[in-house]
């Protein structure tokens, strides 16, 4: 006899959300992103590595009966019941011109170009924006006082989604004024280091040619060969 066999239902659980006021129910485990693309919106602009890490996602929200205006970026929140969404449309932040060459890391140099920083008035709004939770106002500040390490190293994990600047009553450009930062920091002030001289060193005094010719002329499963033969530092 046949053997019955009885399919198993998967039960998804759904939950409402609106996308520009329209509700729509989509199942409660996808992103933002994801939610927005089961609901039929193709992303044109506004998505780009889908992994926390470009900054192109910029999302703003509110839950039902909450006051807060919430952000976050799309590829990385969950969504929740009765989410009210808004993409930010891309709008540049001023971005002031510098030659790095023709700079010095002083605190004035930063003010020039960058003369709104001494209007933050230390709401932390920006702090709260941050989808990485970086310490944005006490960077700005570090620039303030012309303590460019700090402020190069609190945003070293910027991805410039512009939250930040989107929320900031005082209309600063966290983003641009921590990569002047970093910039200023990295040309002038942080350690070289000396194993890397001396590998510049050995490549322009043609120490690998021979190697890398060879390489060259490899085929893929050669050099995944060579690959998987490779020292290994011990960590
Ligand atoms: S798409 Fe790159 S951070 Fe979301």
């Amino acid at each position: 006899m046949a053997e019955k066999t009885a399919e198993k239902k998967v039960e998804t659980k759904t939950v409402k959300i609106y996308i520009m006021g329209k509700e729509y129910e989509v199942p409660s485990s996808l992103t933002i992103m994801k939610a927005l693309e089961y609901s039929g919106y193709k992303y044109i602009r506004g998505c780009g590595c889908r992994g926390g890490v470009c900054g192109a996602c910029a999302t703003v929200y509110r839950l039902q009966g909450s006051y807060k205006l919430n952000v976050g970026l799309a590829c990385q929140t969950v969504i929740e019941p009765d989410m009210y969404l808004a993409q930010i449309p891309f709008y540049p932040a001023n971005r002031a011109e510098h030659v790095l060459e023709n700079m010095s890391p002083a605190v004035e140099e930063i003010l020039k170009r960058y003369p709104e920083i001494a209007r933050c008035l230390c709401c932390n709004t920006c702090k709260k924006s941050c989808p990485q939770e970086l310490e944005a106002m006490e960077y700005i500040q570090a620039a303030l006082r012309g303590d460019l390490k700090k402020a190069a190293e609190l945003s070293f994990e910027c991805i410039m989604c512009g939250l930040c600047v989107s929320r900031c009553p005082a209309e600063i450009q966290h983003y641009n004024v921590a990569i002047l930062c970093r910039r200023l920091y990295a040309k002038y002030m942080m350690p070289k280091a000396e194993h890397l001289k001396t590998r510049v060193k050995d490549i322009e005094e043609g120490k690998f040619d021979k190697e890398l010719s060879e390489y060259v002329k490899m085929d893929d499963k050669q050099l995944i060969g060579e690959y998987d033969k490779r020292d290994i530092e011990a960590v």
